[in-house]
């Protein structure tokens, strides 16, 4: 089975834990700073949180008085208190209409999970088409540098009642960043992967392009700081041309 579809569970929840609701407050802040107060005060009308999760954006944004909409695979995640409007779907063929959202939003790494380039760039056709002309998106991502020089190889974390074992590794074939996640709890083992795309900035934007959308800015992380070599991660956000447009 795909690795994307075993590990976002109960273990995800535990492991990263620190990716909270307080951090998506903080996304959220920088939202409302750059899609709203950087576009003339303009408020989306309905807003797709794309690979949702448990929904902490979904509720920082409703919270604001934001329509949003989670959108997820796990079916353990889409139904992590509170109760909010999400539906489960696959990124690769979104249930929606064309020109669905002003908003689309893909927050914490849920790009580059499939081992198909063609399948990864589907994801960037399915925001262009449930966009409307001139909707706004984020993609928020690692910066593949970084990430690579800094990769620590093994790593030991207490859990509640257990232990994880990570061991981590570029992979310059497919230029994927891996991760395999031993868990041991109560007498049980559970062995896990995360295999995802290191995409440079570059390969990005080019994706974005054909798949029919333009970036405006390249951010290195939530406090609104430009994009540069050290950054801590790569935050696309951009907009579906106007029908005409270019
Ligand atoms: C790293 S998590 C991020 C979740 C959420 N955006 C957050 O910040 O908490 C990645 C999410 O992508 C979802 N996902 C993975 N593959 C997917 C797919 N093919 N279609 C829809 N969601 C997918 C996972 O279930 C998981 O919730």
């Amino acid at each position: 089975m795909a690795w994307y579809k075993e590990w976002f569970g109960q273990d995800y929840l535990e492991l990263y834990a620190h990716r909270d609701v307080e951090e998506a407050e903080r996304h959220a802040d920088f939202v409302e700073k750059v899609l709203v107060d950087g576009s003339g005060g303009s408020r989306p009308r309905a807003v797709l949180d794309l690979a949702s999760g448990a929904g902490r954006h979904t509720a920082a944004l409703r919270a604001r008085g934001y329509r949003t909409l989670g959108l997820d695979l796990s079916l353990t995640l889409l139904t992590q208190p509170p109760p909010l409007p999400r539906v489960a779907g696959d990124i690769r063929e979104l249930p929606f209409a064309d020109a669905s959202f002003d908003w689309v939003l893909n927050f914490f790494t849920s790009f580059g999970y499939f081992d198909n380039e063609r399948e990864n760039f589907r994801v960037l056709e399915e925001i262009a088409r449930v966009l409307t002309p001139g909707g706004r998106f984020l993609i928020d991502l690692f910066n593949r540098d970084r990430v690579i020089a800094g990769l620590v190889p093994t790593e030991t974390l207490e859990l509640n009642g257990g232990v994880a074992e990570i061991e981590r590794w570029f992979d310059q074939r497919t230029e994927r960043v891996n991760k395999r996640i031993r868990i041991r709890a109560g007498g049980d083992e559970r062995s896990f992967v995360e295999s995802v795309r290191a995409y440079s900035e570059q390969e990005v934007t080019i994706g974005l392009r054909w798949a029919g959308l333009e970036h405006d800015q390249l951010y290195g992380d939530f406090d609104g700081t430009p994009f540069g070599p050290g950054s801590a991660r790569l935050i696309l956000v951009g907009h579906r041309p106007m029908e005409g447009a270019g």
